[in-house]
């Protein structure tokens, strides 16, 4: 079952925590069973802090008694566990289908090293034809969302319910497909020179280690 995939996966990213350390919070429903477990290791003694990605991710850990800092205290952090909604053999990410991938990026990219947590369904051979959801300024989106097909994507905004989807940051999200997606990198760096674009869910190379729970049981991939 999925959801016993992404506990074990979950869990076990824990195996690479220290007392001691700054965390970076990740968002969505693997890093649910990361923190239910951090939450009764802090109960049982281990000193961490945490910086959380999200709104929804802050919450938890101040229901579940996970100490919080920010980046005032902390700039560097030493480990960020996320999930991811699609995975490349290469390490290259999807991040965003819960719409926290600006924050996600931002601790993720201050972290000495970031640890994905995800089952086997996200493990993907390619980005073609995949939603990359990219966050955008409300201002104007109509020209961004025009601007995103120019490149030969397929955007889509996001809606929750009847009105549109807004990120923890005041923002929209514009899911894109691309049929080929051939350098992620590039696509990005091309995305993101877009005016109207904040950030990208596309994760190029910040992942250090992938752990998948898998049928077969946890099976982890390292750069
Ligand atoms: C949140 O915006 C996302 O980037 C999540 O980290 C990603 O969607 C993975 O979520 P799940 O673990 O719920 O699949």
């Amino acid at each position: 079952m999925a959801s016993e995939h992404k506990r074990a996966a979950g869990e076990r990213a824990l195996d690479y925590v220290k007392d001691g350390m700054v965390l970076g919070l990740g968002t969505g429903s693997t890093v649910y069973y990361t923190l239910q477990k951090l939450g009764r290791l802090v109960q049982e003694g281990l000193k961490i802090q945490g910086i959380p990605t999200s709104k929804a991710t802050e919450e938890m850990a101040r229901e579940l008694n996970i100490p919080l800092t920010d980046f005032v205290r902390h700039p560097v952090l030493d480990l960020t566990i996320d999930g991811a909604d699609a995975v490349t053999p290469k390490l290259e990410l999807i991040k965003g289908g819960g719409g926290a991938l600006l924050r996600e990026k931002l601790v993720a990219s201050a972290s000495k090293r970031m640890i994905v947590i995800i089952d086997e369904s996200k493990q993907v051979d390619s980005f073609d034809n995949l939603e990359i959801p990219v966050e955008v300024i409300p201002f104007a989106v109509e020209t961004t969302v025009e601007r995103i097909r120019a490149l030969g994507g397929t955007p889509v905004l996001r809606e929750r319910g009847q009105s549109l989807f807004v990120t923890d940051n005041g923002h929209y999200i514009v899911d894109v497909k691309f049929p080929s997606v051939t350098d992620v990198s590039n696509l990005h760096d091309t995305l993101k020179r877009l005016t109207g674009v904040v950030e990208t869910g596309l994760f190029p190379d910040l992942a250090s280690h992938v752990i998948v729970g898998t049928e077969q049981g946890v099976r982890e991939l390292g750069r």
